[in-house]
């Protein structure tokens, strides 16, 4: 239970004098309060600092300029899906006041954004004829982002599907949908990389394929049995890879591709040379119907061994083209999968069961784990060689209740942030390859099977009037980025 606060409790924990509206700290238009020299613990000099979304979660606007529904509309409308029943047709509203929102990036100082493009906005039916009016949509919010010095980072899929692809071939259980989405990537790169110079494919392939056609939380729905699981897997890797060879063929030069990906993450217990290389092993194998996969070529034995008679069908040009070569990688960091020990037995390592007691935030499965923010990246590194690493997600929920004046305090997601960010600092320090870090999320929104009550943003929305107001975190994630280093 998170306590109510109000002025005068706030001020009486703090011992401090009692904060009131127009305290500056918690104006977004206010200078950061910047340590007055970098330390040289800091971040490498032209990291890149900025917020992510998602287009079904903030867009709203789900009928209008010829969008098709997406899978997310047919299944948050079905009763029992989602928290409270909540849908995006409405969330924050931004496809009307992505204007006002791009300010609210600006006021933070963020160089950099991470948008996702709606595939039913540009092909309302998922191929054929598109809709130009759609593309318009992000035609506008492109050329609003560079007049404010922001550059656009475009995810192509972040988990809206058209529906009519779903109906007609069972969505991705079918490779004819791995198709429509290079086409439609493809499309996409032809009209907007003349400013738009990074690309994200797919995001979080686990959640489309095991939340969505696995246990079946999230949107289609489905629960399918293991073969059919393992195939639909494959067909997203293939998405994945003709759509990174789409846009090769369709972009600008200079375009760059990459993934966003919530890879498993495996942290070493202790720091031993030995805890260390078991958890290498264990992040290689825990992502091996994913991305290492698509960085490696193939697929582990242990993962066929596994999969047994039910393994994916598939040849080496399908592997190929799976592995066609990134620019960069991303990685949505949030929660430890598995604290690792190394052991003689196979497979070298053990995963160390997660106590009851285990911290996290709002949301169940986001466990507080610093470490991973340090680890991920380096894994990608060492055991990949990725030399071009985007943190594309990070961020914390917590339900943040406004206090009485109206304002959000909402240290635990301060906490969390800094302790993660200074593990991010470690890994760059020690020349780790980290580019940028996008931080989930700008605004609170639409959380998916979660509703609106899992809030992640750094700035509150009220959904009844739609009015943003800067949390704390705002503040302190202004300080971390204008200083370039941890506050
Ligand atoms: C990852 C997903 O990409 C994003 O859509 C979601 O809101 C955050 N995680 C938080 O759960």
């Amino acid at each position: 239970m998170r306590t109510r606060l109000t002025r005068r409790n706030f001020a009486q924990a703090a011992g401090a004098a009692v904060i009131t509206a127009s305290t500056p700290i918690l104006d977004a238009s206010a200078q950061a309060t910047v340590p007055a020299a970098n330390t040289g613990r800091g971040f490498p000099e032209g990291f890149l600092w900025g917020t992510a979304t998602a287009s079904y979660q903030i867009e709203g606007a789900v009928t209008e300029d010829g969008r098709g529904p997406s899978i997310w509309d047919v299944f948050s409308h079905t009763r029992g899906n989602t928290r409270d029943g909540a849908t995006g047709d409405v969330a924050d509203d931004h496809y009307h006041r992505y204007k006002s929102d791009i300010q609210l990036m600006k006021a933070l100082g963020a160089k950099v954004y991470r948008f996702s493009v709606a595939w039913p906005r540009v092909f309302p039916s998922g191929v054929g004829t598109p809709n130009p009016k759609g593309l318009d949509f992000y035609d506008r919010l492109v050329d609003e982002l560079l007049a404010n010095g922001i550059d656009p980072y475009m995810t192509l899929y972040h988990w809206d599907l058209p529906q009519a692809l779903q109906d007609r071939w069972g969505g991705w259980e079918s490779r004819d949908t791995s198709r429509a989405f290079a086409d439609y990537a493809g499309y996409v790169a032809a009209k907007l990389t003349d400013r738009v110079k990074h690309l994200f494919t797919l995001n979080e392939l686990t959640v489309i394929v095991d939340l969505g056609y696995g246990s079946g939380v999230f949107a289609p729905g489905l629960k399918l049995p293991p073969e059919q699981l393992y195939q639909t897997r494959h067909n997203v890797l293939i998405g994945h890879g003709l759509g990174v060879q789409a846009i090769r063929a369709q972009a600008q030069a200079g375009t760059k591709v990459g993934i966003a990906e919530n890879t498993a993450i495996a942290i070493p217990i202790i720091e031993t040379p030995e805890d260390i290389a078991a958890a290498r092993v264990a992040m290689r194998e825990m992502n091996a119907g994913y991305l290492t996969a698509i960085l490696e070529g193939r697929y582990t034995d242990a993962y066929l061994a596994t999969a047994g008679a039910n393994a994916p069908k598939f040849t080496s040009e399908d592997m190929k083209a799976i592995s066609s070569p990134l620019d960069f990688v991303g990685i949505n960091v949030y929660a430890p999968n598995a604290y690792v020990r190394s052991i003689d037995a196979a497979p070298g390592y053990l995963s160390i069961p997660f106590p009851a007691s285990f911290p996290h935030m709002e949301s169940k499965w986001l466990r507080i784990g610093p470490e991973t923010l340090y680890w991920a990246p380096r894994h990608l590194a060492e055991i990949w060689g990725v030399k071009d690493i985007y943190i594309t997600e990070n961020g914390a929920s917590a339900a943040d209740v406004p206090a009485d004046d109206g304002m959000v305090y909402d240290t635990d997601r301060i906490m969390y942030l800094r302790n993660y960010l200074a593990n991010l600092q470690r890994a760059t320090t020690e020349g780790v390859p980290v580019k940028g870090y996008f931080l989930w999320s700008l605004l609170d929104n639409f959380e998916w099977a979660d509703g609106y009550n899992n809030r992640f943003g750094l700035y509150h929305v009220d959904y009844a009037t739609q009015k943003r107001t800067a949390k704390l975190s705002a503040s302190f994630y202004r300080a971390v980025m204008a200083a370039n280093q941890v506050v």
